[in-house]
């Protein structure tokens, strides 16, 4: 079985159920030539996932050069996959001596064509607002999503990090759907739960995309007391059904009814392949809430 497409059909658009993350793709231990990350291209590709989750910043600015030149080694890839990118982030560093965000147009617009001169693609499936800014204005913002869009440079637009309110008020300006609020969720962070942020994506019919996982590999190096139970409830489960504990954990974000589609971080691609079965683990629901309370330290109201 392959890793299933998920629907966004106010999009007429779909998704691999799990994406490929690329913010680690510089530490990789194997190295970032272009033959490691055709290997890890196509380990995803034979496995159903064909979504990549890139961000302008990743790696310093240099993991989408890194993929554009494997890319460009076997553009045969090209048309097989497709690519999410983020923008909005500015690092200090020899330009800027503060960090902060830009959501100007002049901005977002730099910054797109930065990413298709590096990732050497035509077009971007999918770019997303890093994170909320404060100065941002939304009219402006609006204005340079279908400019984009209408030069064939963008599909879609979407956003991350967003509370609810922050999602509605742009989406009140932007007369196109947003296409996801990619939010961090693993079992050491539940807010999305219980603070508005999946029930908006049920509410709009688009699918939440889930970051880190597995709390930055947390769920594989358990300290806290907390993180101690919420693994060895994996364990229990996992052991119940012959699965590994990462596949009962993905199975966990699947059960979800807004369809979140959680993003990958391993660079081994054993690890893939292992994320990909969590297909073949369905959990029960008394299971779902026995990780849930194993995450929160408490059994729910
Ligand atoms: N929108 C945002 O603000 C935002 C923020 C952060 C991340 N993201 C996206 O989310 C993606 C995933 O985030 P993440 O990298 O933090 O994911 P993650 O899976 O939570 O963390 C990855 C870390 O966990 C380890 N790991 C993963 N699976 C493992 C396994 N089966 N066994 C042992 N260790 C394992 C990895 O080590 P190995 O490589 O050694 O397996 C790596 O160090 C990023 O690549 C990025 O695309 C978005």
């Amino acid at each position: 079985m392959k890793v299933p497409q998920i629907e966004f059909p106010k999009h007429k658009f779909s998704i691999s159920r799990l994406v490929y993350g690329m913010w680690r793709l510089h530490e990789d231990k194997e190295g970032t030539s272009p033959e490691r990350i055709i290997k890890k291209i196509e380990t995803c590709l034979s496995l159903g996932i064909d979504t990549f989750d890139h961000a302008d910043i990743y790696g310093n600015f240099e993991n989408e050069k890194l993929f554009g030149h494997a890319l460009a080694k076997l553009p045969s890839l090209k048309s097989k996959i497709k690519i999410i990118t983020k923008t909005g982030i500015q690092v200090p560093g020899s330009k800027f001596p503060t960090k902060h965000y830009n959501t100007s147009k002049e901005h977002i617009r730099y910054s797109v064509e930065r990413s298709l001169r590096k990732l050497q693609v035509e077009k971007l499936d999918v770019v997303l607002i890093h994170r909320p800014d404060p100065l941002m204005n939304p009219y402006e913002l609006a204005d340079i999503f279908e400019n984009l869009i209408t030069e064939g440079k963008v599909n879609h637009f979407g956003v991350s990090n967003f509370t609810p309110s922050q999602f509605q008020m742009l989406q009140s300006v932007y007369r196109k759907p947003l296409f996801t609020n990619q939010v961090e969720f693993h079992p050491f962070h539940t807010e999305p739960l219980f603070n508005g942020t999946f029930d908006q994506m049920l509410e709009h019919k688009i699918h939440p995309m889930i970051w880190s996982p597995t709390g930055g590999g947390k769920i594989f190096t358990p300290k806290s007391e907390r993180e101690v139970a919420t693994v060895s409830k994996l364990k229990e489960i996992a052991k119940g059904y012959g699965c590994a504990v990462d596949q009962i954990l993905y199975s966990w974000f699947l059960n979800h009814p807004a369809g979140l589609v959680p993003i990958l971080g391993t660079n081994d691609p054993e690890r893939i392949q292992s994320a990909a079965e969590c297909f073949f683990c369905p959990i029960t629901r008394l299971e779902w809430f026995s990780i849930l309370e194993a995450a929160r330290g408490k059994e729910v109201a």
